[in-house]
């Protein structure tokens, strides 16, 4: 049986630390104290508005951390640029609307897909993973295999939402086991991520082929109840089960 891996998205730590424009709490504290009790990646969103994450942050921590770390950007030839330079192993490229308040749905793959394409080709050169945030829909999982990349992370933010609210997600809880499914017979590597929690994560682990999840916003605040150490620990115990 594959190893499920966590991927730890520290930009929230980021976002604390913006709110009053102090140098604390400090992103690189973070991913090296997720490092050090048990994440297996680090994930940061450099934004085009760098509303959390910033260069600066990215220099220090791809110099330090021994994990891998996980590049979240969209896809324009200003983070094509950044990551030539800066090489992380893997990256996920992910839609961006200056407006929304975080990443509100799967990429469009029809979209642009000649620079999509190079920018694919450009990446894996570089050697990074390449990785695209979609949706749970057989469709993208076909463009996603044409196109090339890795691995695919399916979007879990509807479900999550449903979870949340107490309403009916099995029809969502469904449309990601087929999606899942489909990306493992295409070959893909198969990840999950956006709005998790613990009981949204426990109740996604029942779908199996899910190889990594990528979990920040909930996880970081609940680490100011219980702290970044414990609060990963709890979510690889769930990922194990
Ligand atoms: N995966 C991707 C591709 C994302 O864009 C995000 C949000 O930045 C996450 C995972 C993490 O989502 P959350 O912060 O809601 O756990």
């Amino acid at each position: 049986m594959t190893r499920i891996r966590l991927g730890v998205n520290i930009d929230h730590v980021a976002t604390v630390r913006n709110a009053r424009g102090e140098n604390y709490p400090s992103p690189l504290r973070a991913a090296m104290l997720a490092e050090k009790n048990g994440a297996d990646s680090v994930t940061i969103h450099l934004r085009e508005d760098r509303r959390h994450i910033n260069e600066f942050d990215l220099k220090r921590i791809i110099k330090k951390l021994k994990i891998p770390l996980n590049l979240e950007i969209a896809a324009t030839k200003e983070m094509l640029k950044i990551a030539t330079i800066s090489k992380p192993p893997f990256i996920c490229i992910v839609p961006e609307k200056r407006k929304e308040i975080t990443t509100e749905g799967g990429l469009n793959l029809s979209h642009n897909q000649k620079f999509l394409k190079l920018l694919i080709k450009k990446l894996k050169k570089n050697n990074s993973r390449v990785s695209l945030f979609i949706e749970p829909n057989l469709k993208d999982l076909n463009q996603a295999k044409e196109l090339d990349v890795n691995c695919v992370e399916i979007h879990t933010g509807k479900l999550c939402n449903l979870i949340n609210k107490k309403n009916n997600y099995k029809n969502e809880l469904k449309r990601i086991r087929n999606a899942v499914n489909k990306g493992n017979e295409l070959g893909l590597e198969v990840h999950a991520g956006h709005g998790l929690t613990f009981t949204s994560a426990r109740i996604l682990t029942k779908i199996k082929g899910i190889h990594e999840y990528n979990i920040g916003h909930f996880l970081i605040g609940e680490s100011i109840f219980s702290g970044l150490p414990q609060t990963i620990r709890k979510f690889k115990k769930i990922l194990k089960s």
